[in-house]
C-alpha cells in the first residue's frame, strides 16, 4: 500500500487491517502518518526511486513470503501552471512520483505475484486523466498514463491469475484536494475556501468524497468478490465525472 501516511491511503490501509489482512505495509516518502494505526507497520519509502522500492519489496517478501494485494496509490499534485509556463523540474518530478512509483511497485511485486499464482494490484487514477482542467495539464497527463498502464499490466497479469483494476477518485475531502485548491486560488485569485465551500455544493451527493469511500472501493477490488473485473477503470466520483459539477 503506497501512500498510506494521509489521506485516502491511510483510509484504504487502515481499512485493510479491519478486513483481516494478516500484514499491511505502508509505503509513503512521509515518516510519520497522521495517525498510529495498530497494525499498519509503516515503511519510508519513495516510490519514484526504483532501487528503493525493488529493496522495500524485497525485504517484505524475505520476512512475510508474499504480497498478495498491492495498492498503488501515492501521487503528488503539480503547482497550477499553464503548459506554457510549466518548468521542466515539474514535469521529471509529478511524472517520476506518480507514473514512475506506480510502474516501480507494479514491476516489482508483479514478479511475485505471478510466481504466486495469484495477486490483486489496484492502482489509484484521477478523473482529471479523463477530463482534465487548466493549469493541470502534467497531472492529469500522468494519471492518464496510471489509467492506460493499468489496463496493459491487467492484460499482462490475467493468465497469471493477477486481477489489475484502477481507481478513479474525483474530489476527496483530503490535504492534496485542499492543496489543490489553494494553487488554484493562486492562480486566479480567488479564496481557496470558497471555491471548495462551492465545490462541495456542487457535488452531485452534495458532499465530497472520503477516504471511507475509497477504502469501500479498494476493499472490495481487493477481494475474491471483484471475481470478473480487469483493467477496470471504476468511477469514485460520486457523479461528479460524468455530470461535469
Ligand atoms: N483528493 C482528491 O481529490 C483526489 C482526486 C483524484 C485523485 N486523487 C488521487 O488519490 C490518491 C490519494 O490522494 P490523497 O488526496 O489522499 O493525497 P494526499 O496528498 O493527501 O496523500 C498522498 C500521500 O502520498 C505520499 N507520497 C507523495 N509522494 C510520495 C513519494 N514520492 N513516495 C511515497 N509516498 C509519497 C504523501 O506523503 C501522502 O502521504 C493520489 O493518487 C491522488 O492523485 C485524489
Amino acid at each position: 500500500m503506497t501512500g498510506a501516511a494521509t489521506g485516502l491511503g491511510l483510509g484504504i490501509a487502515e481499512r485493510f487491517v479491519a478486513d483481516g489482512c494478516v500484514e499491511v505495509h505502508g509505503l509513503d516518502i512521509t515518516p510519520t502518518p497522521d495517525r498510529v494505526v495498530p497494525g499498519l507497520q509503516h515503511r519510508t519509502v519513495d516510490v519514484g526511486d526504483a532501487q528503493e522500492v525493488d529493496d522495500c519489496v524485497e525485504a517484505i517478501l524475505t520476512a512475510a513470503g508474499r504480497i498478495d494485494i498491492l495498492v498503488c496509490n501515492a501521487a503528488i499534485m503539480q503547482d497550477r501552471h499553464e503548459v506554457l509556463q510549466t518548468p521542466d523540474e515539474l514535469v521529471e518530478r509529478v511524472l517520476r512520483v506518480n507514473f514512475g512509483g506506480v510502474f516501480n511497485l507494479c514491476r516489482a511485486v508483479g514478479r511475485a505475484m505471478k510466481d504466486a499464482g495469484s495477486g490483486r494490484v489496484v492502482t489509484v487514477s484521477s478523473q482529471v486523466a479523463e477530463t482534465p482542467w487548466p493549469g493541470m495539464a502534467v497531472y492529469a497527463a500522468s494519471k492518464a498514463a496510471v489509467t492506460t498502464f493499468t489496463r496493459a499490466f491487467a492484460l499482462e497479469m490475467a493468465p497469471y491469475g493477477v486481477y489489475v483494476n484502477t481507481i478513479l477518485p474525483g474530489t476527496m475531502d483530503t490535504n492534496q484536494m485542499r492543496d489543490s485548491f489553494a494553487g488554484l486560488g493562486r492562480m486566479t485569485g480567488a479564496d481557496p475556501e470558497s471555491l471548495i465551500a462551492a465545490k462541495r455544493t456542487s457535488m452531485p451527493l452534495g458532499r465530497m468524497g472520503t477516504p471511507q469511500d475509497a477504502a469501500n472501493l479498494a476493499s472490495w477490488l481487493a477481494s475474491d468478490q471483484a471475481s470478473f473485473s480487469i483493467g477496470g477503470v471504476f468511477d469514485l466520483t460520486g457523479g461528479e465525472l460524468w455530470s461535469r459539477s
